[in-house]
Order: structure tokens, then C-alpha cells, then sequence
């Protein structure tokens, strides 16, 4: 885990603008100092956002908009699942709130059962009567965090949440369920075992039966398999070669009962590029054609705050500098692609980002007890914002993504404790960015002052403006990130290939860089309506200092 609190350096080949150069464009006059002017001011039409609306990229796989359920901390006991016979409003013991709220993001896919705890995992200890399903140690009791705290589900996992009420979980939210099987301690054959007793035919198999008895005469029908988690660490140890004999013994002729398989491979550490390259070797040695049963290369990446202030508690400095330690997922993405093009030049595997997010210091979780559980503020939400949409501009090489992890810890878009619910600004990011899904990715150019040095150390500019464009028939979806704390940006919006006839816009901001959501003030930030008109071929739009909008514009 410590690799991910480091981030590795930003080599992002996204086009910024050094100032000089930006003012030789003539986009804008003079910028005068970039950053950090003091009040909240607005810069006139001092930006452009141009979408190049033929230039298509690939389409947005709504696998992106995924997420990620670990048993870890207050993810599952408590967070997800509040059992039936709870007062606690719940659908079958699944929290009712959680299910409302996510519908309204359209999640396409979760993950489970981790992370670290997945490689921990037996399957056959979370099916049949809950009654008599074993308590096991958690992964995750040796954590520092929770020596002080009782014994519970946190350290002791109760097995009460497990395959068949995870798919329910999936089902009540619209979601495909993401397995993640356990490489380091169990087999190739507990492996086909759990796909069997998932997705065989009613009737036909001992394990169909018994998913029967459990309540799930139908095939479960989860199309999505991890082999392993972290492999070079937490899952096992592995050096590449070792791993990539695991996932060919494991991948090897796994009955699929009728539902196409899609196998995600356990990708590198951080950005180490010799794991790939000698995992996707090794892997193909004897039979290229291999390289067809992967579907997704798994990468992790977290920006952390390492020591610079905790989740809410931070200065400007540490904003600027998050925000750009978020943006290294640019050319994380383009370097691994690279590297995997090496012996797969056709691509035929993508990239599944299937753990994600901002990791802060202990100290803000809403029960000592959650482990990771931290708050989310405007720069979680900023966060969040500039990866999707970097998501969206490698559309032809991500196509799962699943944010870590979904309520009570990292980069959260929940919190729950007890009967106490929030969203946090990253549901709001989530919620707007849905529009994208499914859509045609298309090129833009983002043209804006970048924000200047705004810590005397520090030599490389943030952008000034970023955000992606998606096309679905006659509308346009556009997507920016406003990362100045003071100022906002006026942008031209101008379209290359097409004309607008009418648009709307939405805008997630707040009175502080600082706001974030708390059962006591659950509105205090959320999205809001903002003045916008969308006609012709140029048009102006105004971008709050740090915001994330959302622009949805009728073609003609
Ligand atoms: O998300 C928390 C942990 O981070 C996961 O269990 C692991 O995969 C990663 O190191």
C-alpha cells in the first residue's frame, strides 16, 4: 500500500501552456499573476474550449463509471450492509439509502470482495443459511488503526455479506458484479468452483443446486473476474513470471456456463513498467493467442497526501499539489498502454483502473473503527472530476475504472454510520458525470493560463482548465475542471464541426476549497444550475473558481 500513498512523476504529455506561449496565441490578453490574486475574481473570456465533435476518440465504456466494495473497515458491516432485521431502512439487509442514492449515478459495475482481503478470501465461508456462515479473521486486523478497537466485523468478519448478497447488492443498483478471486491462497479449482456455483444452469451442477437453496435458482451470471489483487504484494509476493503462471493456470479452460468471461489480470505497482512488460512476456511464451482471454490490465493508482495535512485539513499548497499528484493518471495510462503495446501491439487488452482515488492521513473518518475512512471535501470532488475525464479521453484504452472504495473509506461517495447518511461531493461529480457513459469520447483542446508557481518550489504549472467531450446523437456532453481556488474562468466554447441550439449547464462549487458533507449539514455541497446559453458555433460559458460543470449542449 505504501507505493500508492507516493505517487510517481508527472511526465503528463497533455498539452499546457507555458504562460509565454499563451499569451503569443492571442487567446487572451494579459494574465497578470495567475494564481492566488486574493479575493475570488473572474478572468474575461480569458479561456477555450474547443471540441473537435467529428474527432472521435472511442466510445465511454460505462465500466468506467465503476466502483469498488472491499471488506475492510465500514465498507460492507455497516456501510453496505445493515442486515434484515435492522432498523435501519434496508432492502434485504442492503442499507436503503446507499441503494437510492446509487441509483442515480447508474454505477456499471462494482467490485468485491477487495483489495488485500480478496487474496484472503474463501467464498464457500459466505454462502448458505447466514446463521451457521463462520466467523473469520479479517485481512485487515493487524492494522494499526484498529489495535485500540473492540472486536467486531472489522476484525472478524461475520461472513454474513457474501457472494449471493453481493449480486442482490448489484442487482438493486443496476450494476454487473466485479469478482476478485483469492490467487494466494486458494486454487485453479476453487476458482472454477465459485464461477460454477455463480453461473451454472439451474439444476445442472451440485453448486447450482446449492446457489438454489440459497435463495438464486437463476444463474448469477457474473461475467467479470479478477485473478488476484496487488500479486506483487498483498496477493501473493509474485515476481511477474510467477504471477503470469497463476493467472494461466487460473484462466485455463474455466468452464463458462454460457456467459462470456472477462479475466482482469493484477497489474504493476505504481508505474513499474518492468511488471508489465514481464508479466505480458511471460505470459504469452508459449501462445500469443493468450493475450485474447485477457480483458482488462488492472492498475491502482491513489494520490495521497503523504504527510501534507489530512483530508480536510490542508492549504492552498496542498490543494494545487494533490490536484496535479491526481493528473500523473494521465501518463500512467499512456505509459502502460505503451509498454503493454510491446508484445500486444494490437491491443487487444485494455485497461481496467479497478482501484483509484485520493488516499489521506487517518483522523477523519466518521468511526475510529473504519478503517481508511476519511471525509471528502471540494478536492476529492476536483479530483475525482479530472479523472474521469481523463478516463474519457483514453476512452480506446480504459475500459473498467472503479473508484476506491464506495462509502466510510478512500475517496468515498458515502458515509454512513448507524441511521446517519451523507453523499459526499464526489456522488455530485459521479452523478453529473453520468451523462458521459455510453457516448462517443471526442477530441478538445482546453486553452487556458495555467495556474502559475504557486509554491516557490515548484517548477511545473497546473493546468488552468481540463475536461473531456462526449457525443450521443444530437447532444453534446462537456465536462470541465475549474482547479483555481479564486478565480474563475470565462471560456469560449467553440465547436468544430456542428452548431448548438440550446444547452444547459450544472456546476458543483462552494464557498470554500475546504467544504465537504456531514450528517449534520448533508447539503453543504451539491450541484446547482447555472446560467448558460448554447448557440451557433462559439459560445461563452463561465467556470467558478474550484468547480467541476457540466455542459450538456442540443446539436442543430
Ligand atoms: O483500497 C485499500 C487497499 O489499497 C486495497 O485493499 C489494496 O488493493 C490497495 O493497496
Amino acid at each position: 500500500m505504501s507505493d500508492k500513498m507516493r505517487s510517481t512523476p508527472s511526465t503528463s504529455r497533455r498539452r499546457i501552456l507555458g504562460r509565454r506561449e499563451f499569451v503569443k496565441t492571442g487567446t487572451i490578453g494579459a494574465l497578470g499573476s495567475l494564481a492566488f490574486l486574493g479575493a475570488r475574481t473572474a478572468r474575461a473570456a480569458d479561456a477555450q474550449v474547443e471540441v473537435l465533435v467529428g474527432e472521435t476518440i472511442g466510445t465511454i465504456s460505462p465500466g468506467i463509471y465503476g466502483h469498488f466494495t472491499e471488506h475492510i473497515g465500514g465498507v460492507v458491516y455497516d456501510g453496505i450492509w445493515v442486515g434484515e432485521d435492522s432498523s435501519i431502512p434496508n432492502v434485504g439487509g442492503i442499507r436503503r439509502e446507499l441503494v437510492e442514492h446509487m441509483k442515480r449515478i447508474k454505477p456499471a459495475v462494482v467490485r468485491w470482495p477487495g483489495g488485500c482481503f480478496a487474496d484472503s478470501y474463501d467464498w464457500r465461508d459466505g454462502i448458505g443459511p447466514r446463521a451457521s456462515r463462520p466467523r473469520r479473521t479479517n485481512f485487515w486486523v493487524n492494522s494499526r488503526e484498529l489495535r485500540a478497537a473492540p472486536d467486531g466485523p472489522q476484525k472478524y468478519d461475520p461472513n454474513q455479506f457474501g457472494t449471493n448478497e453481493f449480486v442482490r447488492f448489484c442487482r438493486l443498483v443496476g450494476a454487473e458484479p466485479y469478482f476478485a478471486a483469492n490467487v494466494r491462497g486458494l486454487t485453479a479449482a476453487d476458482f472454477d468452483a465459485w464461477v460454477d456455483y455463480c453461473n451454472s444452469p439451474k439444476g445442472s451442477t451440485s453448486l447450482a443446486d446449492e446457489r438454489a437453496a440459497n435463495g438464486d435458482p437463476d444463474p448469477l451470471r457474473v461475467r467479470y473476474w479478477g485473478v488476484g489483487n496487488e500479486s506483487w504484494g498483498c496477493g501473493g509476493n509474485f515476481t511477474p513470471e510467477e504471477y503470469a503462471t497463476e493467472f494461466r493456470r487460473f484462466i485455463a479452460w474455466v468452464p463458462d456456463h454460457g456467459v462470456p468471461l472477462s479475466f482482469i489480470a493484477s497489474g504493476p505497482s505504481g508505474g513499474d513498467l518492468e511488471w508489465t512488460r514481464r508479466f505480458f512476456a511471460k505470459l504469452t511464451e508459449r501462445d500469443r493467442g493468450l493475450l485474447r482471454s485477457v480483458f482488462g490490465w488492472g492498475l491502482h493508482y491513489y494520490c495521497g497526501t503523504s504527510g501534507k495535512g489530512q483530508a480536510v485539513d490542508f492549504t492552498l499548497d496542498d490543494w494545487y499539489d494533490l490536484l496535479q499528484k491526481a493528473d500523473v493518471m494521465d501518463s500512467l495510462i499512456s505509459s502502460q498502454w505503451a509498454a503493454m503495446a510491446e508484445i500486444d501491439a494490437e491491443h487487444k487488452v485494455k485497461l481496467a483502473v479497478d482501484e483509484w482515488g485520493a488516499w489521506h492521513e487517518a483522523g477523519t473518518e466518521v468511526d475510529p473503527r473504519y478503517l481508511f475512512g476519511q471525509m471528502s471535501t471540494m478536492r476529492d470532488a476536483l479530483i475525482a472530476a479530472l479523472t474521469l475525464d481523463t478516463f474519457n479521453r483514453h476512452a480506446d484504452k480504459v475500459v473498467m475504472a472503479n473508484v476506491a472504495q464506495l462509502i466510510n473509506n478512500l475517496h468515498s461517495l458515502f458515509l454512513a454510520r448507524g441511521d446517519r447518511f451523507c453523499a459526499t461531493p464526489n456522488f455530485h461529480v459521479f452523478e453529473m458525470y453520468a451523462a458521459h457513459q455510453g457516448g462517443e469520447s471526442v477530441r478538445t483542446r482546453f486553452t487556458a493560463p495555467p495556474i502559475g508557481a504557486y509554491a516557490a518550489e515548484k517548477s511545473s504549472p497546473l493546468w488552468g482548465l481540463a475536461g473531456s467531450a462526449s457525443l450521443h446523437g444530437k447532444e453534446l456532453v462537456v465536462t470541465a475542471v475549474n482547479p483555481s481556488a479564486k478565480e474563475a474562468i470565462e471560456a469560449e466554447i467553440v465547436l468544430n464541426g456542428a452548431t448548438a441550439r440550446d444547452g444547459r449547464m450544472r456546476v458543483l462549487a462552494s464557498g470554500d476549497i475546504h467544504d465537504h458533507n456531514t450528517f449534520d449539514d448533508p447539503r453543504a455541497v451539491e450541484t446547482k444550475d447555472a446560467k448558460f446559453r448554447a448557440q451557433g458555433g462559439r459560445f461563452p460559458a463561465k467556470f467558478p473558481p474550484a468547480s467541476v460543470s457540466l455542459l450538456r449542449v442540443t446539436l442543430d
